[in-house]
């Protein structure tokens, strides 16, 4: 594998791109962003892992036999064996019990970090290059959970959180404009949970300010809706949570980080002082690329933004602190 102190978008043998992704977990998001990364030629190989026996095996040579008709040549696995992270470039970290009607993220707290504690111990021993690209909820505790249990460097461990969001509170925009989503841009910034804050200031559709195209009760609603947006799923599924635009903003932070894009995007990162806030990751626009975080960009926000950004980060204290106490 063309391991190297520099990390240069990858050219294997067949695709431009990482030449091994490991995605943790099989269930519906792992298993369908390991589709969405397979289709996309990303890496040469991908591998899908989970604890029950077959469900990887079995989603994974499914994926794999679709591929004469869709013209893709990564070569995608499954395997119940976390050796199987050998020398991975890119670890998606999918694996935890999701949402039931009526739970809140917070609800999978401790059970997802002993899951999330297991995997951290075994991409250090087996995968230590790897950007890690955590998805399991509470997403922005687990993300500091993976970081401080993998060791590795902050940079290399992020969580998808305000991307997905943000294509939520892009969708509602887009639909109440009758506009196209894509010329919808803005960030959802703070805590993937219910203190999460839309950013009406930065929110642009083809460059015009939201402010001026909607009026403010309107924008009160979409704002209330996206808080909600994954409990929406929730609720109307009965059982699991979302995963179609899950996996789809998930392989957008796989992609840049495998062809080193410097995407500027909404994710949960490491806060080392940025926004007035230290040890503990959360929320926050960043420039992404081979390395992981290659830096975090501190944007102004409106006085009424950052009280809800720091009550957003308080909430994540709260799920840290219990945290803390079950590693004593
Ligand atoms: C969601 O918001 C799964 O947390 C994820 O749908």
């Amino acid at each position: 594998m063309p391991r190297g102190t520099s990390r240069g978008p990858r050219r294997g043998n067949t695709v431009a791109g990482a030449e091994k992704i490991a995605v943790l977990g099989a269930g519906n998001i792992g298993g369908t962003l390991a589709q969405r990364l397979a289709e996309s030629d990303l890496a040469n190989e991908v591998v899908l892992i989970d604890i029950i026996d077959g469900l990887p095996q079995g989603k994974a040579l499914d994926i794999q036999e679709s591929a004469p008709v869709l013209g893709f040549s990564t070569r995608i696995t499954g395997s119940t064996d976390l050796a199987a992270l050998a020398d991975a470039d890119i670890v998606v970290e999918t694996a935890g019990l999701a949402r039931k009607p009526g739970m809140s993220r917070s609800d999978l707290l401790t059970k997802n970090a002993s899951i999330v504690g297991g995997h951290a111990e075994a991409v250090r021993m087996h995968a230590p290059e790897a950007v890690v690209i955590v998805v399991t909820n509470p997403v922005d505790v687990m993300t500091y959970w993976f970081r401080t249990q993998s060791k590795l460097p902050p940079a290399r461990v992020f969580g998808e959180s305000g991307t997905l969001d943000t294509a939520r509170f892009r969708w509602f925009v887009a639909e109440a404009l009758r506009v196209a989503p894509r010329d919808v841009t803005g960030f959802v910034l703070g805590t993937h949970g219910d203190t999460m804050v839309p950013i009406l200031s930065l929110t642009n559709v083809g460059g015009v300010p939201l402010t001026r195209l909607l009026p403010a009760a309107k924008l009160a609603s979409i704002v209330e809706r996206t808080k909600k947006g994954g409990g929406e799923i929730v609720d109307l599924l009965k059982m699991g949570s979302a995963y179609y635009a899950p996996s789809a903003t998930q392989a957008e932070l796989v992609r840049a980080v495998a062809l080193d894009e410097h995407r500027l995007l909404p994710v949960t990162a490491n806060l080392e002082g940025e926004y007035g806030l230290r040890d503990l990751c959360l929320g926050v626009p960043v420039v992404l690329g081979a390395e992981g975080v290659e830096r975090i960009v501190e944007v102004d926000l409106s006085a009424e933004e950052k009280t809800a950004f720091h009550a957003s980060a308080e909430a994540v204290r709260a799920d840290l602190k219990i945290l803390a106490g079950l590693s004593k």
